[in-house]
């Protein structure tokens, strides 16, 4: 029998409990892949719900053949390969898992940005090759950070537990946002300026916005243009919010000194390059990749789902319209 739940790949045993115990089961893809587009179709045809992931691209044709579905819940914060406008016009509630994820994402970016500074990578490959043959005056000269100036580029949750993190190391903060941020300018004095003079001015920028058509490219050859030729750049929110073609090139061209990627603008693959260039710190989008963080994910994954087949308000739903 088809059960009224299908989750698109395997997530933490949290969240399958709780579908077990609350809606008596789910359909689950048994194989640890991405699915393909049209077994998606085939395998959301008549749910109730489908658990899905960032990299399922849940379009208008899925949720067309999705016909009998309630909710879609995504293990993400980020929705941006949900067609929410189709969901919506279906009477889809569709919801994602904020707040559990932004201390890990924000110590992942925090990661590459220290790694990029300091050349880490390089550095341990060095060591481990042999090519260590005593201290050296000039080995791996990285970049301060301690007093020099953080660049958040979008202060929702994620960017607001960076810019928190940079206090420890005395940083001037810039931040750019659709509104005020009143704890940032509060306890750091961080300032809220445009996206160019952040670019300018910052030593460090940290990308924290949503993927969406007025982010998408955000920064490219003009933006890195305005950067410091010493600035280290720190991806960890969608990689199409860069122009990853033009990033390898300031890259490759030292017009940047150093970039921390944890999302790619064509994800999986990478762009022609970027693997190349030893001032590139490259994670295979692991930003909220700890244990108990995934663990949290798919308990709230799966509580928006419990809670919508079972006529209840999903606490995290994204078009409230619906409800
Ligand atoms: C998200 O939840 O959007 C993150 O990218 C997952 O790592």
């Amino acid at each position: 029998m088809t059960a009224k739940v299908f989750v698109t790949r395997k997530i933490p045993d949290a969240g399958l409990e709780l579908l077990a115990r609350e809606v008596g089961g789910f359909d689950m893809n048994k194989e640890d892949r991405t699915l393909g587009k049209s077994e998606l179709i085939d395998l959301v045809r008549g749910r109730e719900a489908v658990l899905c992931l960032l990299n399922d691209a849940v379009d208008a044709d899925v949720i067309a053949a999705a016909d009998n579905c309630r909710v879609i819940a995504n293990y993400a914060v980020g929705y941006d390969n949900i067609d929410v406008a189709a969901a919506t016009g279906r009477g889809i509630a569709v919801t994602n898992t904020p707040g559990v994820l932004t201390d890990a994402t924000a110590d992942l970016a925090w990661a590459l940005l220290m790694s990029a500074a300091r050349s880490i990578v390089p550095g341990d490959r060095f060591t481990r090759s042999g090519g260590f043959s005593g201290w050296a005056p000039m080995l791996f000269l990285g970049a301060d950070v301690a007093g020099r100036t953080l660049g958040i580029v979008g202060a929702g949750r994620i960017g607001t537990a960076v810019a928190m993190r940079s206090a420890g190391f005395g940083m001037r903060v810039l931040y750019t946002s659709r509104s005020v941020n009143e704890k940032m300018e509060v306890k750091l004095g961080a300032r809220r300026v445009d996206l160019d003079t952040l670019l300018r001015e910052s030593d460090f920028v940290s990308l924290h916005v949503p993927l969406t058509p007025q982010t998408r490219h955000l920064l490219g050859r003009r933006e890195f243009g305005l950067m410091k030729k010493t600035a280290v750049l720190v991806n960890t929110s969608r990689g199409p919010v860069i122009k990853e073609a033009a990033l390898v090139e300031a890259l490759r061209a030292g017009e940047l000194f150093a970039a921390g990627l944890d999302v790619y603008e064509d994800e999986p693959s990478l762009c022609p390059g970027l693997a190349e260039l030893d001032n590139a710190v490259l994670m295979p989008h692991v930003g909220s990749g700890t244990v108990a963080t995934r663990s949290k994910m798919a308990e709230m994954a799966a509580a928006n789902i419990v809670a919508v087949l079972k006529g209840r308000k999903p606490a995290n739903c994204v078009n409230p319209a619906v409800l």
